[in-house]
């Protein structure tokens, strides 16, 4: 019994399409690049952006904008081919099942939950804060915290975190619907899309006629910047280190930024649900890609026009909610301008949750029909044909997490768990081009192995930069993850199991 044994590619797309039981194929492309937008513009844009430029990258963060796009962009055009190649649903994993063999695939799975549950989680708990904001903070902090959080008022009154009742809220509302069917959810996914894109375009389009040009001199943060204190002088934030200035605070800015595009590969997961997975898949993926980095460019463009970079580390200025705070501001008698684009950020958090509790689904979806975690996860409604099971299971699990979680321990472990997807991806693309050059590619990564190479290295570095102690706590994640696989999985997977052979292509002719 090898831990490397793999499953077969025509198998493997004769039963997708075979018994006619599966998930529904519904989408075209522009279901899917609205599924891709959907996933990607959120609180990345809205809250990191001014974050990077404030931290690292000043006016440079359209930069960093284009450093983290070009390495998404390798990765991105490895994904294409893949799913083009394999339209089933289960993305990262299922191509490794097929490419690097069963404890790879495994382990990309247990990774992927990292990226997509907790993603989900993560932006939920971002939800939550908005949605207070908006209420103009009448949620109690006890009902509205995870445990692990504590904080004294102005009035010295010390409130304690109890559980986050917003994010659970609209981590049920958003279950409901996807349990209603894919095509339901593409359409409200459609809607928020839309509505989100028209407020980035209109905060761009208005608030270049307030662009300071002094404000984008100099494009970097300057060596030797001073510190930012609070009023009792403690230093808040230092801009000492190779990533907090000058090109090397590009580099950290790339970093911080990533998340933004986090989501793209999300696409990929609804491979089987798309109805001309070969030429629609490179569409979506790429073509969501493509566009966010576009409005990403002139979003930091003008955000570090309008409002100086400085003023987004400053807690009493343009630190929290800084795209309001710009427009509040510095765009005079745009005043509804920021009320929209906090109704546009929740918006744009609700559709992020939604494609990433959608993928994650799929993924269990998948691993379920592969024997490799129980079949609860693989039932389909039997009226609206989604695996409503999964769906349950996966809103405990992160309802968990967005209820008694901080936002910052998730949403590192999010990206953790997407580089490293994107690595195996990367490799997957120039092992398979070797082991199988004959195969057949509606869509071929260009200048292989160059192109796998690069993606791999790129991702690799920045899972570097990531903080030790989100690494330590990935690698628990990961080992707890081995140790299921050898006392649960290894034995029940249908590799395993001889009187369960995977069909052939030709048993359906
Ligand atoms: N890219 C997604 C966001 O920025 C995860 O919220």
């Amino acid at each position: 019994m090898s831990l490397f044994r793999k499953k077969d590619l025509e198998g493997m797309l004769a039963q997708a399409q075979g018994d006619g039981k599966g998930l529904k194929r519904t989408l075209g492309a522009g279901n899917l690049i609205a599924l891709g937008i959907g996933a990607i513009i959120g609180a990345g844009l809205f809250v990191r952006t001014a974050a990077a430029a404030g931290q690292a990258a000043g006016p440079g963060v359209t930069i960093s904008f284009i450093i983290a796009a070009v390495g998404c962009a390798f990765a991105g055009l490895c994904y294409a081919e893949f799913a083009a190649m394999i339209p089933i649903a289960g993305s990262a994993y299922a191509y490794s099942y097929v490419t690097m063999g069963e404890l790879i695939a495994w382990i990309i799975g247990w990774a992927l939950i990292m990226e997509y549950a907790l993603g989900a989680a993560t932006v939920s708990i971002a939800w939550s804060e908005y949605l207070n904001k908006l209420l103009g903070g009448s949620i109690p902090y006890e009902w509205s915290h995870s445990p692990f959080e504590s904080f004294t008022d102005s009035a010295g009154i010390a409130h304690q975190g109890i559980i986050n009742a917003p994010a659970l809220i609209i981590l049920l509302a958003l279950t409901l619907l996807l349990i209603k069917g894919t095509q339901e959810s593409a359409f409200v996914n459609a809607i928020i899309v839309f509505v989100k894109v028209a407020i980035v375009i209109l905060f761009i389009a208005i608030g270049w006629q307030f662009i300071k040009p002094e404000n984008h001199t100099p494009y970097f943060i300057p060596e030797g910047t001073k510190p930012v204190t609070d009023s009792a002088g403690k230093v808040l934030f230092s801009y000492d280190g190779f990533f907090k200035h000058g090109w090397g605070g590009i580099l950290g800015g790339a970093a911080i930024v990533f998340f933004a595009f986090i989501g793209f590969d999300a696409v990929s997961t609804a491979a089987q649900e798309a109805k001309n997975p070969k030429r629609d898949m490179p569409i979506g993926i790429l073509g969501s890609l493509v566009v966010c980095t576009i409005l990403y460019i002139l979003f930091g463009h003008v955000l570090t026009g309008v409002a100086n970079w400085s003023e987004f580390v400053d807690p009493e200025k343009g630190r929290e909610a800084s795209v309001a705070y710009a427009i509040s501001q510095y765009m005079t008698g745009y005043g509804w301008l920021a009320t929209a684009v906090t109704v546009a950020i929740l918006a744009g958090f609700s559709s992020v949750i939604l494609v990433m509790l959608m993928g994650q689904s799929r993924i269990f979806y998948t691993m379920s029909n592969d024997g490799l975690i129980p079949k609860a996860f693989g039932e389909l409604h039997p009226k609206y044909k989604t695996p409503y099971k999964a769906n349950w299971i996966l809103f405990v699990f992160v309802g968990l997490f967005a209820a008694f979680v901080p936002g910052h321990v998730a949403g590192d472990l999010t990206s953790f768990g997407t580089l490293f997807a994107f690595v195996l991806v990367s490799l997957g693309v120039w092992i398979l081009r070797r082991k199988s050059p004959k195969m057949e590619r509606p869509f071929k990564t260009p200048l292989v192995p160059l192109v796998p190479i690069l993606g791999a290295v790129i991702c690799l570095g920045m899972i570097v930069a990531i903080d030790s102690r989100t690494l330590q706590f990935a690698f628990l994640w990961m080992i707890i993850g081995l140790v299921v696989y050898f006392g649960y999985s290894r034995k029940r997977s249908k590799l395993h199991s001889p009187g369960e052979i995977l069909p052939k292509a030709t048993d359906f002719q």
